[in-house]
């Protein structure tokens, strides 16, 4: 419990940060009332070889026996709960959980190339950055 701001010395409850769920049979990582969510799918050990090779990143080089790439295609977010975070907080979910797995990453969702990835670059290293693309 915290202390209010204004010195009063009635508590206040902390908000609690929201949970991040992996639903390995969906492939998604969600929050738990599954409204906002991030979408992969998991590709073959054919694309992890070709993308590895066509990279002198030592990360990849390292996951280049791996078995599969995680391609995120797709982060959504309602409306009413846009703007806080949230995607964010399911991007650094997913790519812990790729970390953790030995998984390259396909960004395919824009908002994980242009937004999430700019602003995290300790996760290049995981980034599947040459051909082949995703195919949706
Ligand atoms: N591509 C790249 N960046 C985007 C984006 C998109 N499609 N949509 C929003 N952003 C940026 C915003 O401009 C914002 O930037 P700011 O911080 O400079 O204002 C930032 O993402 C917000 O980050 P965050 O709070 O972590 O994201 P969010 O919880 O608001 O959710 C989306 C972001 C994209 C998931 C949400 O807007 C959404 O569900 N949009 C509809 C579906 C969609 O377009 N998904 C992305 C393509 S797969």
């Amino acid at each position: 419990m915290a202390k209010r701001a204004d010195g009063d010395s009635s508590t206040v409850k902390e908000a609690r940060p929201p949970v991040i769920v992996w639903n390995k049979e969906r492939e998604r990582f969600e929050t738990e009332d599954k409204e906002a969510f991030l979408q992969y799918h998991l590709r073959g050990v054919g694309l992890v070889a070709a993308a590895a090779n066509s990279s002198d990143n030592p990360e990849q080089e390292k996951r280049k026996g791996a078995a599969v790439m995680m391609d995120m295609v797709h982060t959504y977010v309602p409306r009413s709960k846009r703007g806080m975070g949230l995607a964010a907080l399911l991007c650094d979910a997913a790519f812990a959980h790729a970390q953790c797995h030995s998984m390259l990453v396909i960004p395919t969702c824009s908002y994980i190339s242009d937004t999430y990835l700019p602003r995290n670059p300790a996760w290049n290293s995981l980034v599947c950055n040459g051909e082949p693309k995703s195919s949706m």
